[in-house]
Order: structure tokens, then C-alpha cells, then sequence
């Protein structure tokens, strides 16, 4: 079929079609920022789950929502020795400026914007040599820094004062402000402990802010390592693979709009093939799409078009993410991969990743360390390791 019509989206971040399986989510988080304004008591939320899983669609289509309802808005990435300070400066200067243009004291304008200012000012000289360090340009403001706010120097304290003071201007118009972390696992733990405190204080005022996180599986364990009253202050949504029939909805619905439809054997196939995990579904519904003669799409077009969605894959997602491994990082990867074939959610020991590697432990560590640093693989549970990616173990089994 025309692949110029072709309406599957496989990609990073890249917005589906159909946002299958997510419903309950987004009016949730309606009813959230209905409370957050209104000043009633409301947690942050945090998304987890696996790689490809839909928590960064997820996101984005959380900030529409946010959007459509005139909140100031702003998002960051977070890295890996990177401090948040500038970043989140970034982020609600961005958010001031959605609210800011429709606020009546423009004054007040200024002074958030000045406040904000001498919070950037305060980035540590590291994260200056960054290219992106530039307090005028980056975040955009040519108001003057207002001193003695924001500015301690303590990402704690600064954070509060520079939330209550952007919520205030938000709470003006009767709105609020919410903020995104993507990859959030990637904050240092000593910064989450500082948000996970700021966004505590915000909420004892009823400050109208909320934070909304997203990150691998790790990451709410990681949260409450950060600070003991982590678990009660974020509302945890775990992002997981979709049940057969959103998986068939996201693959039917955009087949719909182009007039073509599926063969029910095609999506058993399918939904065998991808076990519903919303990567593979649009991976695997592209290539389909594009092998099959017309409608509907058939059996024998999944068969035909699975080894080269297979192939994409294996050079695509899995393999980059191999290639950035060391060789003892990879030696680590084959052996949790075979240890694991066998229980449903891969997970191992670290204690058996040693014995079959015929080394203690210990001496694993700095293998162990290196791929949860490049998020490879997590763990949740003390002495435990999984895949961050599904299907990741399948994959390195079939490729000895
Ligand atoms: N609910 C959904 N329905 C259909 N397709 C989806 C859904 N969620 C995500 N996708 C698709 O899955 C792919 C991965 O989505 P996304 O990048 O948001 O995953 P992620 O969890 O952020 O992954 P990573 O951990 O690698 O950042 C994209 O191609 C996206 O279009
Ligand atoms: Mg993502």
C-alpha cells in the first residue's frame, strides 16, 4: 500500500496516531489540575516503565492538556551530570511566558522573570562551559536579576522560592503552572531530594504547581531513596504495555481513517509479535502497512513483513543500545539475558549474574554501574537486575 499514507509512527517521542490505552490518564490528570487550581490538596505524579512504552507520548500529551487549559507549562530532559538549575530555569521561563503575555501588572511580570534570572545565575561553572549557557539567551529575559531571591545558592531553597513566586503569578489568572521531567532517573539523587522538598513545601501552601514526572521502571525507588516521604508525595502511574484490544485499537484506528482494516488473524499475529508493547506496534504496523497489497491487511502480510520489521529493530532500537555497551558491559548484558530467559519479567540476581560469570559480585560492580548509567538496565529491588528494554533479553539469546 502507498506508503506516503503510511499513518504508523515508530520513533522516540514521536506522537501516534492513535494514543491507545491512555484515556484514564489524561482525565485523571484533568481533574488534577482542576484540584491544583482550585487550591485543594493534590500529589505530583510520576509515569514508569520500559523502554518504548509510550511514558514520553505520555508526557507530551499531558502538557496538551495542561496547555488547552491555559496553564504555563514547561519541560525538560534531564541528563546525566547535569545539573537541574539551569534547565528548569529554562523550562518555566517558558512556562512564565505562556502566562505572563495574558497577565494585567506587567511589573509583576518582570519581577517573576528577574527572580527566575537570579536563579539561572546561580548554575554551577561545570554546567556554564555548556554551550547552552548563555543567562541572556538561554533564558531570555532582559530584566535584571532581583537579589536575595532564589539565589542561596541551595537548590532546595531556591526552588521554593522560584515555584512560589511562578505559581503565584499563574494563580493570578486563575491558572497554574506544571512542569515535566523526562528521563528523571538521569537527576542526581541529591537534586531529586531537593525537588522532592520543594514540591512538598509548594503543596503544604497549595501553591498552584504540580510537577509531573517520567523515567524507567527504577525510578519511584530511586525517588524514596532521594527523600523517606518520596511515596507520599508523588501519585506513581506505571506506563505499561497495552492489553489486546487498545493494541488493536492502535493499529485500527489509523488503518480506519485511510479506509483500510485488518484481518483478525492479522492482529492475533500481531499482538503475538509485539506482545503489545507500543513500540513494536508501530514498528511492526509500518512495515506491515507498506508489504501488504490492500485491504484488508492479512495474515500472510504480517509473516511477510515480520523478519523485516525484525531486522529494523534488531539494528535500530536494540542494536544501537548494544553498541554503546563496553565489552564487559556486553558480557554482563549475554549473561542476564540467559539467566533470564526463563521468568516472565527477565529479572536476575546479581548473585547469579556471578556465578555464571564464574566472578564474585563485587568485581561485576563497575559493569553493573555502567549499563544503569546508560539505562540499559535497572533495579528496583536490592540485588536484582532487569532490562530497561523489552524483548532486550530475546534478542541477545538469539543473536549468539
Ligand atoms: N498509547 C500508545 N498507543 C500507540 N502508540 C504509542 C502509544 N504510546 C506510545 N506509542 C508509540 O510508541 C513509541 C515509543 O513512545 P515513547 O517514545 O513515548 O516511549 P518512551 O516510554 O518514552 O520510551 P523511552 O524510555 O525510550 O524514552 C512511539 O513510536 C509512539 O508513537
Ligand atoms: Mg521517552
Amino acid at each position: 500500500m502507498d506508503p506516503v499514507r503510511n499513518p504508523y509512527a515508530p520513533g522516540a517521542g514521536q506522537r501516534p496516531p492513535e494514543l491507545a490505552g491512555r484515556d484514564h490518564e489524561l482525565r485523571q490528570f484533568e481533574v488534577t489540575l482542576e484540584r491544583v487550581a482550585a487550591g485543594r490538596p493534590e500529589r505530583s505524579m510520576v509515569l514508569s516503565g520500559l523502554r518504548g512504552v509510550g511514558k514520553t507520548v505520555l508526557l507530551n500529551a499531558l502538557r496538551s492538556v495542561a496547555v488547552k487549559r491555559a496553564w504555563g507549562t514547561g519541560k525538560i530532559e534531564a541528563r546525566p551530570e547535569q545539573s537541574l538549575r539551569l534547565p528548569l530555569a529554562q523550562a518555566l521561563h517558558t512556562a512564565v511566558r505562556e502566562v505572563g503575555h495574558r497577565h494585567r501588572d506587567p511589573e509583576r511580570v518582570d519581577a517573576v522573570a528577574g527572580v527566575l534570572k537570579s536563579f539561572a545565575l546561580q548554575t554551577r561553572v561545570e554546567d556554564r562551559r555548556s554551550s547552552r549557557w548563555q543567562p541572556a539567551l538561554s533564558i531570555g529575559t532582559d530584566v535584571a536579576a532581583i537579589k536575595g531571591r532564589a539565589d542561596s545558592g541551595d537548590l532546595e531553597l531556591d526552588m521554593i522560592e522560584l515555584f512560589t513566586d511562578v505559581a503565584d503569578l499563574a494563580g493570578d489568572l486563575g491558572v497554574g503552572i506544571a512542569l515535566f521531567i523526562d528521563e528523571m532517573q538521569d537527576v542526581a539523587v541529591p537534586e531529586l531530594g531537593a525537588l522532592c522538598g520543594a514540591c512538598h513545601e509548594i503543596s503544604q501552601q497549595g501553591a498552584p504547581l504540580v510537577v509531573v514526572g517520567a523515567g524507567l521502571p527504577h525510578l519511584p525507588v530511586t525517588l524514596a531513596t532521594s527523600k523517606s516521604y518520596a511515596e507520599r508525595l508523588f501519585r506513581y502511574v506505571s506506563v505499561d504495555r497495552l492489553p489486546r484490544e487498545m493494541a488493536d485499537r492502535a493499529l485500527l484506528v489509523p488503518a480506519g481513517s485511510e479506509n483500510v482494516d485488518y484481518e483478525r488473524a492479522a492482529l492475533d499475529e500481531l499482538y503475538r509479535l509485539t506482545d503489545g508493547y507500543p513500540y513494536f506496534v508501530q514498528a511492526y504496523g509500518k512495515v506491515t502497512w507498506d508489504v501488504a497489497l490492500g485491504t484488508p491487511i492479512r495474515l500472510a502480510d504480517v509473516q511477510e513483513a515480520a523478519p523485516e520489521a525484525e531486522g529494523e529493530l534488531a539494528t535500530g532500537f536494540f542494536g544501537a543500545r548494544y553498541d554503546r555497551a563496553t565489552p564487559a558491559e556486553r558480557d554482563y548484558m549475554r549473561a542476564v539475558a540467559m539467566l533470564g530467559a526463563n521468568n516472565e519479567d527477565g529479572s536476575v540476581t546479581t548473585a547469579q549474574v556471578g556465578d555464571s560469570l564464574g566472578r564474585r559480585p563485587q568485581s561485576l560492580s563497575p559493569a553493573r554501574d555502567g549499563l544503569i548509567k546508560k539505562g540499559l538496565i535497572y533495579s528496583s529491588e536490592r540485588g536484582t537486575v532487569a532490562f530497561t528494554v523489552p524483548h532486550f533479553g530475546q534478542f541477545l539469546r538469539q543473536r549468539n
